[in-house]
């Protein structure tokens, strides 16, 4: 299990500065919208200046035609982060065609896709989707492990299933881990660290516990100790 900090506070300069402060650890850092909407590759590179070992996560959730999706996946390989992800619900072609363009790198970043995001609860989900949390996380996990994705995210509680259905290398990235019980803010699915660890989870997602806590790099110390 590999530990992934949300970088989502309101600026660089306190993104940089939680970096900063974590730096001795070679954590995953997962770079979202905000942070890459507003600070975009020099964040990127500023991060790797930090400490060159830390792994970057490009959070931005692809969802378009195939073409465009390859197109903006090798954008996203030419950055030289480590792992990004799609959306499952794109559909096989796209994950095909993105998968296909990216082969020509020789050292292609990971690339997962999103499932059933862990801010859904099951009544809002099946209006969109028809069918139980559940069944459509490891329909898309399938169907993404058949067109050679690296993993999914999705919630801790889907993780044991996907692996199950797929293989025990294909990798489950998971957001909505309150390691020690925090506030679950506005995600709906939330684990402990014992469970994701239980479950088989290959990257726990941690954001607000850290960043908020009024001394992340402890609070870091004793995730890290956990995994
Ligand atoms: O603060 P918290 O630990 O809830 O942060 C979770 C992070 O994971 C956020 O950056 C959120 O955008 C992201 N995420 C998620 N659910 C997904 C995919 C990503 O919560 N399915």
């Amino acid at each position: 299990m590999e530990l992934c900090v949300a970088l989502d506070l309101p600026s660089a300069q306190e993104n940089l500065e939680l970096a900063e402060s974590l730096k001795s650890y070679n954590i995953w850092m997962k770079v979202g919208f905000r942070a890459y909407i507003r600070d975009g590759k020099p964040f990127i590179e500023a991060l790797k200046e930090i400490n060159p070992e830390f792994k970057i996560f490009l959070d931005l959730k692809l969802y378009d035609i195939p073409n465009t999706m390859a197109d903006a996946s090798e954008e996203i390989a030419k950055l030289g982060v480590d792992m990004f992800n799609i959306h499952a619900s794109a559909g096989a072609v796209a994950m095909k065609t993105v998968m296909d363009r990216l082969s020509t790198y020789e050292k292609r970043p990971l690339v997962l896709a999103v499932t059933a995001l862990t801010s859904f609860d099951e009544e809002n989900f099946s209006a969109i989707y028809e069918k139980s949390i559940n069944e459509k996380a490891e329909q898309f996990a399938m169907m993404s492990y058949e067109n050679g994705l690296d993993g999914v995210v999705c919630s801790t509680f889907e993780s044991r299933a996907i692996k199950n259905a797929t293989s025990n290398s294909f990798l489950t990235l998971c957001p909505g881990i309150r390691p020690f019980g925090e506030d679950a803010g506005d995600q709906q699915r939330v684990a402990t660290l014992e469970l994701a660890k239980e479950e088989g989870v290959d990257f726990p997602v941690i954001g607000r516990p850290i960043y908020k806590d009024i001394n992340p790099l402890e609070k870091v110390k004793k995730i890290v100790d956990i995994i």
